[in-house]
């Protein structure tokens, strides 16, 4: 999808009337009020009333029109269920889009519902899944994203089905290095910087030719300016992928989202879940369980079964070497995004086939050796 819904609304249904607008307005203040104020710094004055109005990427839509675009919300329509709610798929003049109706009991409340609309609507780019509208209407909450069409990256990894082909591993290397570029963007070219809070497999989403798009960013906050840090009172997340340092003390930077990203090229080198409770408690954690044997150069352990032994032994030492650093303990000596960007951008871009495998050695200094700040 090409456009915002809103230059397609026309066709979906009627606007709104004052009355409907003026009640959106009472909403809106609920975002809190140091988001706005860094909004308002960051984007020269915005107004609350733009969250229903104009001023940002996407556009208000009534339940009626999201109760049309998915026939009711009917089951053949539904796509899953994730921690905030149930997402369906839907069509909004003749575009496909998913649906995320936020369940109202669940962690998200009106503070994070708006600041996900403000951060989302601004943000644009190829690895990030677009937002495209919202619904806040009679205590309903509901979020409107671009289609992506081969689901989440979690439905290609683990607990495949046997007639579904694992995903190669030049596959898995370009799927890493374009989920990394996404997060490079919120890091480092959105100012504020942006900590995602929640990267993990299943919210990095594929488009046609496995193009990743990073997703969900209902947890987001602006991230901090300078040296400040940011300190949340309410630690959340997914288990397995937070950081220590978030776990122990909810003190969350940039480079919790390092971690995380960390655990996540784990998961897409090795097949095994963030966290899996199946396991013993030795292989329980996958962090935990892959770094001693990445220390000890044990590394065609720690590739996923499924991969049948076809992949470069060279692109695996590198690609572990990333992961590795992501999730040291100590959140300093972890990389910048940067850093990781490059790192798995130049293992993607030396596609070699399995009869190309030479024996593992770690290349010299790669760009993610060098530790930021
Ligand atoms: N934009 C989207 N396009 C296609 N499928 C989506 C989209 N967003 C979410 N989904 C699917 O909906 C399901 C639930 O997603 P979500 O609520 O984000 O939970 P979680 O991230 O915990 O899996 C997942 O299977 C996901 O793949
Ligand atoms: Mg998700």
């Amino acid at each position: 999808m090409g456009c915002c819904v809103s230059c397609e609304k026309g066709a979906v249904g009627e606007r709104k009337d004052p009355a409907e607008a003026e009640k959106q307005s009472q909403i809106a203040p609920t975002a809190s009020s140091s988001e706005m104020s860094r909004l308002e710094a960051s984007k020269g004055g915005v107004n609350t009333k733009f969250i229903s109005n104009h001023g940002l990427d996407c556009t208000s839509l009534t339940y009626d029109e999201l109760d049309v675009a998915t026939e009711r919300f009917a089951q053949k329509h539904f796509l899953g269920k994730g921690g905030f709610g149930e997402v369906y798929k839907g069509v909004l003049d003749g575009n496909h889009v998913a649906i995320k109706i936020l369940n109202p009991n669940g962690m998200q409340g009106n503070r994070e519902f708006y600041t996900e609309v403000m951060v989302l609507s601004r943000l644009d780019h190829p690895n990030l899944v677009k937002l495209v509208g919202y619904c806040a209407e009679w205590g309903q909450r509901l979020l409107v994203y671009e289609y992506m069409p081969l689901g989440s990256l979690e439905t290609h990894i683990f607990d495949l089905s046997p007639d579904k082909k694992p995903l190669d591993w030049n596959t898995r290397m370009k799927i890493l290095a374009g989920a990394a570029q996404g997060l490079q963007h919120l890091h480092v070219s959105t100012d504020p910087p942006i900590i995602n809070r929640d990267v993990k497999c299943s919210n990095i989403l594929l488009g046609e030719g496995y193009h990743p798009k990073l997703s969900d960013f209902g947890l987001a906050k602006l991230g901090p300016t300078g040296d400040d840090t940011h300190v949340s009172t309410r630690v959340m997340g997914t288990p397995g992928y937070c950081a220590p340092e978030y776990l122990e003390s909810g003190h969350i930077t940039l480079r919790s989202d390092i971690y995380s990203f960390g655990v996540v090229i784990l998961e897409v080198i090795t097949g095994r879940r963030a966290l899996d409770q199946r396991r013993g408690k030795a292989e329980r954690n996958l962090a935990e369980w892959a770094t001693p044997l990445i220390n000890k150069k044990e590394y065609s352990i720690l590739a996923d079964p499924a991969l049948s032994g076809q992949y470069s032994e060279t692109s695996l030492v590198q690609a572990l070497a990333v992961a590795q650093l992501c999730v040291r303990k100590t959140a300093s000596q972890r990389p910048l995004i940067t850093d990781v960007t490059a790192a798995l951008t130049y293992i993607s871009s030396r596609r070699r086939s399995a009869s190309s495998r030479r024996s593992f050695r770690m290349q010299p200094a790669s760009p993610v050796h060098q530790q930021g700040k």
